[in-house]
């Protein structure tokens, strides 16, 4: 049940006092915290921008940055002075930045403003942020520890993972972050199936994965944001997302650094799985940045049946 957020007569919790209580270590929860707050300055960039994209001049006849551009400024400065950030990644980025002194405990991914070409229809957007243990081209298995993400839509609202459970926050009037879900849990199986890429590009595999998911009588639901895209899979308690490998796209879109892998693991936090048909999305090594991958992601019956349909030939 969702909690009202806006009868103070009635205790909220808010996202500290949650993280606090949850247990999550005190470094990890300060950054967690940090980071919602950058998703408030990002906010008021995309409202400033009054919903165009790039290349404006503003007031003072200055070029301004595009918006994606921008919130990775956001992103990459704040985090600059957190205390407890080595190295961040970002898609906007060509590379790894060093923004910490060498003795920081994480490593940031960042999507800063993903969708941000939807800005000017006023769909939602979104901000995916991973947090790592280790750098995040480092040898073994995936190392995130927590990962969250901020939903630009009629409200802002922010879900984040530190491996005990997956929760959301809803930004009230005051400013705050105030729990409104928490412990997320998937249903075995949903109703509802998003899915992008063109349909005469898909594999027949995949084809006929889609064909059985209509067949069951599963709804459309694709707005063209990841971030709204996977956050209505997880509020509605489940269905499908899928990005699926195309034919003269191989490896799909999606990137499995910056987006799927801080995805998987808010929706695995929540009882859900990832894959990219044949393995879990979480134990894919990173070899590159900019490393595209398949997804399939949501509830457990749907992806446990994609992943049958795509081993069969
Ligand atoms: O980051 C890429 C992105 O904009 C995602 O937000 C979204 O899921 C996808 O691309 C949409 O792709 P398409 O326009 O091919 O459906
Ligand atoms: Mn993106």
């Amino acid at each position: 049940m969702r909690e009202g957020i806006s009868d103070y007569t009635k205790l909220t919790v808010d996202l500290r006092r949650h993280m606090w209580k949850a247990g999550v270590e005190i470094e990890l929860r300060r950054l967690i915290w940090q980071i919602a707050v950058m998703g408030k300055y990002i906010s008021a960039k995309i409202h400033e921008s009054n919903r165009k994209l790039a290349g404006l001049k503003n007031i003072f006849g200055e070029e301004q940055l595009a918006l994606d551009k921008s919130a990775d400024e956001i992103l990459k400065n704040q985090l600059q002075f957190s205390g407890f950030v080595r190295e961040y990644a970002s898609e906007e980025q060509d590379s790894v930045i060093q923004i910490g002194e060498g003795n920081e405990k994480y490593f940031i991914t960042a999507d800063p403003l993903d969708g941000s070409s939807l800005v000017e229809t006023n769909l939602a957007i979104g901000t995916i942020i991973g947090i790592h243990k280790e750098s995040m081209l480092a040898e073994g298995r995936n190392s995130l520890v927590a990962a969250m993400y901020i939903t630009y839509g009629p409200l802002i609202t922010m879900v984040y993972s530190a491996g005990k459970g997956t929760h959301e926050f809803v930004l009230n009037r005051e400013g705050e972050y105030v729990l409104s879900e928490e412990n997320i849990t998937l249903k075995q199986r949903g109703d509802i199936y998003s899915l992008g890429g063109l349909r005469k590009d898909w594999t027949p595999e995949h084809r006929r994965y889609i064909e059985f998911l209509e067949k069951e009588g599963y709804k459309l639901r694709y707005s063209g944001g990841f971030v709204p895209d996977i956050n209505q899979v997880l509020i509605k308690r489940g269905g499908i997302f899928t990005y699926p490998a195309l034919v003269k796209s191989p490896k799909g879109k999606l990137r499995l650094l910056f987006e799927l892998q801080p995805m998987a693991f808010i929706i695995e936090q929540a009882g859900g799985m990832a894959t990219d048909g044949k393995q879990d999305i979480l134990s894919i090594k990173v070899e590159d940045l900019n490393q595209r991958c398949p997804i399939y992601i949501g509830s457990r019956y749907e992806v446990e049946k994609a992943k049958e349909f795509l081993t069969s030939s």
